[in-house]
């Protein structure tokens, strides 16, 4: 089996790398040629006869675009490591590979993680806001007062390779306990001294929570109106894995009422949050508009990975992300 002559449909414009190595690999590329997400009708139009989807993260990848697609597609590459768009079962049934960008994102979404507690945390939007509105008066004790993290106890809700990124960068600012929550245990944690505890345990004895796992049915609404009156009334959660993970009504409802202290969300349901989005107007709750792994470095690599795994399955080898 080989990869000439295989046709590619790319549901985006993407980075040089991915699109560098079809071409190498001598596939015939068609491309919705935008930055914005494809139309569902046209990629159910575009699809017919490919043998490789080059899909992204806003594209649900379900019975109708494989029905769409027919016999020949052999693999579904998503330029993601989060892959809950694709109906991985029913690509199984058909004998389709599916396959997702691990490890190239780990380092740019673990810092992005940081820099959204560290913002959260010590209120830093509120105070670029004052300044920008004249609201900088003189120095007051007790204004804009948050959190640090030095002795702190540090919750993380999968300790994938993300989550240990984010528990490994966290410790040197003074973090006292890391504890963290997953499907099972896992063997590196011991590196960093985090010890495996269930998720209520999790949520009442962690001063920041970090959410850094996928969404799936057993995780979606984790976050919600028994779990928020666990916690502390000081907690800051901070979600850079799936925004389906936290019900945002009950979300809005403890941060409005001081049952929990902050959040920062990169990721939300939906997406993209609409601007007049009750969460939007609440002063301790920062909205990134999931920029996890935006990065040239992290993006470059993402698009290069995709393009890798299909060119591996049509050479019959071994994708990196096979899911
Ligand atoms: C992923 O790779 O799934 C990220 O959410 C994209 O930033």
């Amino acid at each position: 089996m080989s990869s000439e002559g295989k046709k590619v449909y790319i549901t985006r414009r993407i980075p040089q790398p991915g699109l560098d190595i079809l071409k190498n690999a001598g596939c015939l590329i068609s491309i919705w040629d935008s930055d914005e997400a494809i139309p569902r009708e046209e990629l159910l139009k575009n699809v017919s006869g490919i043998d490789g989807l080059f899909c992204m993260l806003t594209d649900p990848i379900d019975v109708e675009v494989l029905n769409a697609a027919g016999q020949n597609l052999m693999v579904v590459a998503t330029m993601s490591v989060g892959f809950e768009h694709i109906d991985v079962a029913e690509c199984r049934k058909r004998g389709i590979k599916v396959c997702n960008t691990p490890n190239v994102s780990t380092d740019s979404v673990a810092e992005l993680t940081v820099a959204l507690l560290l913002l959260t945390a010590r209120r830093l939007l509120e105070g670029v806001d004052a300044v920008e509105k004249g609201q900088w008066g003189p120095w007051k004790p007790m204004w804009l007062c948050g959190i640090e993290m030095s002795q702190r106890t540090l919750g993380i809700l999968g300790l994938g390779r993300i989550g240990y990124g984010v528990a490994r960068r966290l410790k040197p600012f003074g973090i006292k306990r890391i504890i963290y929550s997953d499907v099972c245990k896992v063997a590196y944690a011991d590196d960093i001294g985090a010890e495996f505890v269930d998720f209520d345990t999790m949520c009442k004895e962690a001063d920041v929570i970090c959410i850094c796992c996928n969404l799936t049915p057993q995780t979606r609404h984790k976050f919600n109106k028994t779990t928020f009156g666990k916690m502390k009334k000081s907690v800051i959660i901070i979600n850079t894995g799936r925004g389906g993970v936290i019900n945002h009504d009950d979300l809005y409802d403890a941060l409005k009422s001081g049952q929990i202290f902050a959040a920062g969300l990169d990721v939300t349901e939906p997406e993209p949050l609409p601007a007049d989005h009750p969460l939007v107007s609440l002063p301790n709750c920062i909205i990134l508009p999931h920029m996890g792994s935006n990065t040239w470095d992290s993006r470059n690599s993402m698009s290069e990975t995709a393009g890798k795994n299909i060119v591996a399955v049509f050479n019959s080898d071994v994708p990196v992300g096979a899911i």
